[in-house]
């Protein structure tokens, strides 16, 4: 099993922003611990991030025939963006969504997610985790 991991923007900066949300850790962290998380669980896993949305957009594009599971934390893109949604649907590719933050109880507006309704279950408030947790879900809905 082949799952893409894709973070959304400001999710490069782990380890330097608002510490007190996201942890001291950095984003290489989190790479080596979805890498290590797929190896324990004996999936193959890539990483990608992007500030971008239509770089985001056209990588859920390239996973279709390639993976076949992602975990996606489109980090603020989650509460704005329609056309990721659309992506998600478009392939057809199970998908995860994952937050490091419990966005239940910040603002109102992380309460909203686009991409949830596209998703097969979602992770928030877990921290490094939640991706793993991801990861995890993707390996059960794959034998269902
Ligand atoms: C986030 C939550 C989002 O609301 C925020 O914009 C992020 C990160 C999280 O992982 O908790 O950038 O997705």
């Amino acid at each position: 099993m082949k799952v893409l991991v894709i973070n959304g923007p400001n999710l490069n900066m782990l380890g330097i922003r608002e510490k007190n949300i996201y942890g001291t850790q950095d984003y290489n962290a989190l790479v080596a611990f979805c890498q290590n998380s797929g190896k324990e669980l004996g999936i193959e896993v890539d990483c990608y991030q992007s500030n971008h949305e239509g770089c985001l957009v056209d990588k859920i594009q390239e996973a279709y025939g390639v993976y076949d599971g992602i975990v996606i934390n489109p980090a603020a893109y989650t509460h704005t963006s329609v056309a990721i949604l659309d992506a998600i649907k478009a392939v057809s590719i199970p998908t995860v969504e994952v937050h490091l933050s419990n966005v239940d109880e910040r603002e109102e507006f992380r309460k909203i997610s686009y991409v949830r309704s596209a998703c097969v279950t979602v992770f928030y408030g877990y921290g490094f985790d939640g991706y793993r947790m991801a990861m995890e879900a993707l390996i059960k809905n794959s034998t269902k």
